[in-house]
């Protein structure tokens, strides 16, 4: 029996997951929720972009969580808070679920209340709930871990990533700054529009799976000047505008850095590259040149792991419970 699946938020994110979903023969979609009023009442192939699907995207998601799906696909929103409601609608029903929401990769320590409320909830309803993708969900966090796996002893942490923004779509190179001054970033720093979302929740992934003492994370976030002209499919950025981000997110014991990450997202960045540093017994360096493809990584990982969280123990589970595997037969 395919796994019956609901997908709820169709944005470019929950569209690639639609898109990946029915190339496995284990998925079956029956049913699709969002709010958004061009897609509301079409079908759901229309939007994500394939032939018709007979599944009309609603906004009434208490009448199409009714369904019981086996498992919930979740992608609207970043902030664990703001998608509370949804995700508890979701476990009332009966469902697992598998969200892109980043802040449900590790909501213990920002929400210890709601997280608690959640799991409780997941576990009276016999189901798992999930938050992952690429970052947070693995490249900075759960690949950390994989290959952590062959060291004896781990005394600190450094990972970088390094993402050309240059072929991303227009709302990343936006959300990112580029072409911005530097007042203009500040500002929209301070206006909280300019920010990847996760990299505190990595930090804490990281420090529960190794072991590591760390009592305060720590972010900051840094424009990347252009020290050339670039133009990309959609803007051209001057030199010396703004090109991107940097964003470093520390995990500290007192004042001694455990984890280190450093996220670099900008236009025009020459050498793009997934770097993971372990310092201990054996130190140990694992690079993938030319970095992992963010929209793709997340489609891939979360349909990935759809079997395995229908399998784990109820509750509100991090990536930590959850193997790693490409799920060909799923
Ligand atoms: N963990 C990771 O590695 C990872 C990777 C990629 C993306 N993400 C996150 O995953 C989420 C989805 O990404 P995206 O690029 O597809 O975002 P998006 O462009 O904002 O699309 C989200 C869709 O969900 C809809 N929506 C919002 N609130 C809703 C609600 N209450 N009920 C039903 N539908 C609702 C939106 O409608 P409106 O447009 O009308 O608001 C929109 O159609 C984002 O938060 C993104 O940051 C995480």
């Amino acid at each position: 029996m395919p796994l019956r699946i609901i997908q709820y938020g169709i944005g470019p994110i929950g569209s690639a997951i639609v898109r990946l979903l029915l190339e496995r023969t284990g998925a079956e979609i029956i049913g699709a929720i969002d709010i958004a009023p061009d897609k509301v009442g079409r079908d759901l192939g229309d939007v994500v972009g394939t032939s018709p699907l007979g599944v009309p995207v609603s906004d009434r998601a208490d009448a199409v969580l009714a369904r019981r799906a086996d498992v919930v696909v979740h992608s609207t929103s970043s902030y664990f808070d703001q998608v509370f409601d949804q995700l508890l609608a979701c476990v009332r029903a009966g469902s697992h679920v598998v969200s892109t929401c980043e802040e449900l990769a590790y909501p213990f320590r920002k929400y210890p209340e709601l997280a608690r409320r959640l799991d409780e909830e997941a576990k009276a309803a016999g189901v798992a709930v999930l938050g992952t993708g690429v970052n947070p969900g693995f490249v900075m966090d759960k690949l950390v871990l994989t290959v952590a796996t062959v060291c004896q002893r781990i005394e600190r942490v450094f990972v970088r990533r390094v993402v050309d923004a240059s072929q991303r779509r227009l709302p990343l190179q936006r959300k990112i700054g580029a072409g911005m001054t530097v007042e203009e970033f500040r500002a929209a720093v301070e206006a909280g529009r300019i920010r990847h979302i996760g990299l505190p929740e990595s930090v804490a992934l990281i420090a529960a799976g190794l072991g590591l003492e760390v009592e305060t994370i720590a972010e900051t976030i840094e424009p990347i000047l252009a020290d050339a002209d670039v133009t990309t499919p959609y803007l051209h950025v001057r030199k010396g505008q703004v090109a991107g981000v940097r964003q470093i997110g520390r995990g500290l014991a007192g004042d001694r850095e455990r984890i280190h990450l450093d996220l670099q997202m900008y236009v025009g960045a020459k050498e793009p590259v997934d770097e993971i540093r372990l310092f201990g017994t054996p130190d140990l360096c694992a690079q993938i040149p030319g970095g992992t493809h963010g929209d793709l990584a997340t489609a891939a990982v979360v349909v990935n792991t759809i079997p395995l969280v229908v399998q784990a123990p109820p509750g509100l589970r991090t990536v930590l419970d959850i193997p790693v595997r490409f799920a060909a037969a799923f």
